[in-house]
């Protein structure tokens, strides 16, 4: 696996493959890798003849009070986790290299970095869009994996890819679980044991609300909203921020919620640690 950390190196070695006519793959995280990620990564290799990895802790997505400081980092065993993968190439610029100074430049998505994450989160999305419009000029990838379990930010990228012409495949990659069920995030290391114990209870909420819903019928969505803030509610040390039913692409909220839609939801544990988890009915 080849490792660079600067755009000159990343750009010199992406020509040759490029002269070679090889595709590539690109899978951008922000590191500290578990399953999620590598799944996303075993996919892109399946797709594409050179797999590119990008890590890189993007400041600009990050809130004045979020945890830029203390997102999680292990650099060397991510190193060692990409190579296990058969990763090609390991990209991780450090902020300067990506943001010089002058640096002016912003990508937004107008309404779809709106509502859900966007509420508790304001230019978050803007960060995201920014920095993912950036590896893509850099890489000009044949195809990029994004994981359903940021289900905002995929429909976002999806749509900036379209508007700004990327000719990305985006490829959707399904939500990769714990065993009991909690969507794999880098900030479940986060939580206390006890904690973490209860945090299924959110994944259990939504399958819960799926399970209110036939395949033929249509449910008012306050009614599956209301199920998964019982059952939410009864989570010790844990605040809803929102939960929604919208519509799977336009991400616009439903008044009744039909089969295909997505309930989407984000909880704080102890008051700080925010998680996100959604199904599509
Ligand atoms: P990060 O949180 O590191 O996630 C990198 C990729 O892994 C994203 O596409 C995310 O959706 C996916 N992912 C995370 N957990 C997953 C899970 N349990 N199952 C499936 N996929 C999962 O998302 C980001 O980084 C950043 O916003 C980024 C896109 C890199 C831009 O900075």
């Amino acid at each position: 696996m080849i490792r660079v950390d600067s755009i000159a190196a990343l750009t010199e070695q992406l020509q040759h493959w490029k002269d070679k006519r090889f595709t590539l793959g690109l899978v951008p995280t922000m590191g500290f890798f578990h399953e999620g990620h590598l799944a996303l990564m075993r996919k892109a290799k399946s797709q594409c003849d050179k797999t590119v990895v990008t890590i890189f802790v993007n400041p600009r997505q990050f809130g004045p009070q979020e945890d830029l400081q203390l997102y999680p980092r292990d650099f060397e065993g991510d190193v060692a986790k990409a190579r296990q993968q058969g990763v090609d190439l390991l990209f991780s610029p450090d902020p300067q290299e990506m943001y010089p100074d002058g640096y002016q430049t912003s990508v937004s998505v107008a309404h779809l970095s709106q509502g859900l994450c966007g509420t508790s989160r304001p230019g978050h999305f803007d960060g995201v869009a920014t920095v993912v419009a950036k590896l893509f000029n850099l890489v000009r990838p044949k195809v990029a994996v994004f994981g359903q379990k940021d289900y905002q930010q995929l429909a976002l990228l999806q749509q900036m890819n379209s508007d700004l012409h990327f000719g990305v495949e985006i490829i959707a990659h399904p939500i990769v679980r714990e065993e009991d069920g909690l969507a794999m995030s880098s900030r479940n290391k986060y939580l206390t044991p006890l904690q973490r114990q209860k945090a299924v209870g959110l994944f259990e909420a939504l399958q819960h609300a799926a399970g209110c819903i036939s395949e033929t019928a249509s449910v008012p969505a306050s009614i599956l909203i209301t199920a998964v803030e019982r059952k939410i509610m009864d989570i010790e040390d844990c605040v809803i921020d929102y939960i929604a039913v919208v519509d799977a692409l336009t991400l616009r909220p439903k008044e009744n919620a039909e089969p295909g839609d997505v309930i989407a939801l984000a909880a704080f544990f102890g008051g700080k640690v925010r998680l996100i988890d959604n199904i599509t009915l």
